[in-house]
């Protein structure tokens, strides 16, 4: 263990203080204890342990707002120790799972589990979601006072649309008598129906059944009046359809309490990567058009979407390795965020402070985990990155178990080379973490 870790000539980014400069940063014990140029010079010591990385980034902990860990359950594709691994490895601190799990966490007891197990774990820090309903079945509310009480940040029925009317009405006014944010996963099930993809001119080609934008629409637009209504909390989970957009837009122009996030996958790809049928690229919402891709894009960046969100969704060789419409929709993200996030931010499509901020602050805020900053006297929960390095999406170097994702085999830049939590080193690039000369 050291004494004081000290980073040397980083560009510190927070862009929740407006900090962007080139500084050292000095952690000691769970704190940041210095920030400021050349504040490392009279940090003396045995222990203390100096890295110096030409232009890297040093950020608040990163967090993601919406992984599936599997844990209870599917622990072949993915457990709480893979998972909570590969988010660290990914720059993530903190990590929000998913309930979609077997059986799903609908009661204290898995919340309360799930808390325990990934205690005493390293890795990210672990932060269970509740579903809404019990079973994910979209009729009878779960006991959300005891999920809260047990460890559970929000609601959600994700994998699962919230459908009926009624029943979404009494949970948005349930969550909201405890401060729950509720994470609705927007599919009018009715209208998605055997779908494999996006519906449009390249689902009518390859000739599956599509999953039309309006089926995510639809739910947005009721669910909007119903956040209006009750004053409740409203997240929307992985946005991908313009009019989803647009309809937000509206209602954050109007006041109204919704946030949303969207994958990185939605920012990069369309439908078009589904013409070779490769079964990566099946997701749920699915992979849409141009025309979506770029309002995500305008909406991301100007704030009318809040945050980045993985949708890391790791499925086995077994559930993927078949027909498209025998796979299951998923790919896995934690991992691969930071690159593909950084390479929109290269090719100007997206402000870098904008990114952080929708990896950092705006998710925050959506669970109301404390706010971080890179500021002395503040907890030591900090990713560091180098933008300049590049590396192939080799699957020997990935930690989560599965390995579905489209991207892998291709070279990305951006790589997370240390991610802290309170102080402790959750991760690091071991090849690759030079120590300075003191
Ligand atoms: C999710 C999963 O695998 O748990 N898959 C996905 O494509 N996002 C569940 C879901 O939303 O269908």
């Amino acid at each position: 263990m050291y004494e004081a870790l000290v980073f040397r000539r980083v560009r510190a980014i927070d862009p929740s203080i407006a900090l962007d400069a080139e500084v050292d940063v000095v952690v000691e014990g769970k704190t940041i204890t210095r920030v400021g140029p050349r504040a490392g010079d009279s940090v003396s010591g045995e222990r203390v342990r100096r890295i110096e990385i030409n232009g890297a980034y040093l950020l608040p902990g990163l967090i993601d707002l919406h992984a599936h860990l599997r844990e209870p359950g599917q622990e072949g594709k993915e457990d709480l120790k893979s998972g909570l691994a590969a988010a660290a490895a990914g720059g993530f601190t903190d990590v929000c799972a998913m309930p979609n799990t077997r059986p799903v966490n609908d009661t204290r007891f898995v919340t309360e589990m799930l808390v325990r197990k990934a205690r005493e774990l390293g890795g990210a820090r672990l932060h269970p979601i509740g579903s809404i309903t019990v079973g994910q079945r979209g009729e009878t509310l779960t006991e959300m006072a005891d999920l809260k009480d047990a460890g559970a940040v929000a609601v959600s029925d994700d994998g699962y649309c919230v459908t009926r009317s009624d029943v979404m009405r009494r949970a948005l006014e349930y969550a909201s008598t405890f401060d729950m944010p509720l994470i609705q996963h927007a599919e009018d099930h009715a209208l998605t129906k055997d779908a494999q993809m996006h519906e449009g001119a390249i689902s009518t080609r390859l000739g599956l059944r599509g999953w039309p934008r309006v089926a995510e629409d639809i739910i947005v637009a009721r669910d909007v009046i119903l956040a209006e209504y009750t004053g409740a909390r409203y997240h929307l989970a992985h946005v991908s359809t313009l009019g989803a957009v647009r309809i937000l837009r509206e209602a954050k122009s109007r006041g109204i309490k919704v946030t949303a996030e969207v994958t990185p996958h939605h920012l990069l790809l369309t439908d078009a990567s589904l013409l070779g049928y490769d079964t990566a690229c099946k997701v749920n919402p699915p992979l849409r058009e141009d025309a979506d891709l770029l309002a995500l894009r305008e909406a991301l960046a100007d704030g009318t979407i809040d945050c980045i969100a993985t949708d890391h969704a790791p499925h086995s060789v077994l559930d993927k390795d078949v027909e498209l419409s025998e796979a299951l929709p998923g790919m896995i993200g934690l991992e691969l965020c930071v690159p593909l996030m950084l390479g929109l931010v290269a090719r100007g499509v997206l402000p870098l402070s904008r990114v952080i901020d929708a990896l950092t602050r705006a998710p925050s805020r959506v669970v109301g985990l404390p706010a971080r900053h890179i500021r002395e006297g503040c907890e030591a929960s900090l990713t560091l990155v180098d933008p300049a390095r590049s590396w192939v999406v080799a699957p020997e170097r990935l930690r989560t178990k599965s390995r579905n994702t489209p991207f892998l085999g291709q070279t990305v830049k951006g790589m997370v080379m240390m991610t802290l939590v309170s102080g402790a080193v959750a991760f690091e690039s071991l090849d690759a973490v030079p120590q300075a000369a003191s």
